[in-house]
């Protein structure tokens, strides 16, 4: 594996390693020096051009633990704002030598764009672009809930999950998928990974063409919980900075008919979890007593997003697999 761009293009085999590679370092996590050496003398770069809390924080956590050097940038405060073009901040970065880019950005295709260019031959990782992918959170998710489906503590170090994929899991994904990347990367992931995603989302925040995705879709989320029993359930937040129109009539009658209210939660099967892949917009897509409850993963994936990040930057950077961990 070169770089780490979506999870549409990416193997079973390549992710149920990396997620064999996190399950290898959530060890790490428990003991008091959580350093491992593996990246000692290697760059980092976060290249940020989107506004981000968790993903920044948890790339820059994983490579610290694996011993590299970090460089962040953020667009803001940076020459980007005197006009600086994309090439020539890459280009800029590389001549000071760098070994992987870890790139948000709100266009869609640019950590593909940046591969594909002779400005840099570091590894990229795709953290975030547009409307597109988000490969490191739905590996997280698919991480997450691969505990879930082997009964396993949702996070810290668990052996039953090792190896296997998601058959059999049935997972909704609810909400405004139309501008989720983190709804479209983990469509294809759980697919490959064998479980049943349902969209469920009014339909004016479907994108285009999502009947053709390898999922089903439902537009009323109370017929859903009646026709499906699931394993999970996925809220995703409602992107209002990406809303130029209007996609629904107010946020009362959203909550009211595609939030996860408190009584859509009791209605849920009695052992679903709750995932989000934050930041959470409590009272609008999720009620506080769902987010805050025994059965919400929330937490657990923002742990778990750490060792799958480590696992990202580990193999693109060593070339290393899981078995070679052994
Ligand atoms: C997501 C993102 O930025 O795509 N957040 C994240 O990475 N944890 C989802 C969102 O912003 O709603």
């Amino acid at each position: 594996m070169q770089h780490l761009l979506g999870t549409s293009d990416l193997a079973k085999a390549d992710a149920v390693d990396l997620l064999d590679i996190a399950e290898a370092m959530t060890v790490s996590g428990g003991q008091a020096v959580k350093k491992l050496p593996a990246l000692r003398g290697r760059t980092v770069v976060n290249l940020f051009f989107e506004d981000s809390t968790r993903t920044r924080i948890s790339f820059e956590a994983a490579a610290k633990r694996l011993s590299a050097d970090v460089i962040n940038f953020s667009a803001k405060g940076s020459s980007v704002s005197k006009g600086e073009s994309l090439q020539d901040t890459v280009q800029t970065l590389g001549a000071m030598g760098i070994d992987a880019i870890v790139i948000r950005h709100p266009g869609s295709g640019t950590p593909h764009f940046l591969a594909g260019s002779e400005w840099t031959d570091a590894h990229i990782l795709n953290a975030g672009d547009g409307m597109h992918e988000h490969p490191t959170q739905a590996l997280l998710d698919a991480f997450t809930l691969r505990r879930i489906l082997s009964d396993e503590p949702v996070s810290g170090p668990a052996e039953a999950s090792f190896g296997k994929d998601l058959a059999g899991m049935r997972v909704a994904i609810v909400g405004d998928v139309l501008h989720s990347r983190v709804a479209r990367s983990n469509v294809h992931l759980l697919e490959t990974l064998g479980a049943s995603v349902v969209l469920i989302a009014p339909p004016t925040l479907l994108p285009w063409g999502a009947e053709s995705w390898p999922c089903e879709v439902r537009y009323d989320f109370d017929a859903a919980l009646e026709e499906f029993s699931f394993d999970a359930v996925m809220m995703l937040r409602v992107q209002r900075e990406r809303m130029h129109q209007a996609f629904f009539p107010g946020p009362r009658e959203y909550t009211r008919l595609w939030g996860l209210t408190e009584d859509r939660y009791r209605r849920l099967p009695e052992t679903a979890a709750i995932l989000h892949p934050g930041p959470m917009n409590r009272g609008f897509e999720i009620c506080a007593a769902a987010a805050d409850s025994p059965r919400a993963a929330v937490l657990g994936q923002v742990e778990n997003g750490v060792y799958v990040r480590m696992a990202a930057l580990y193999r693109l950077l060593t070339g290393r697999t899981s078995e070679d961990m052994q």
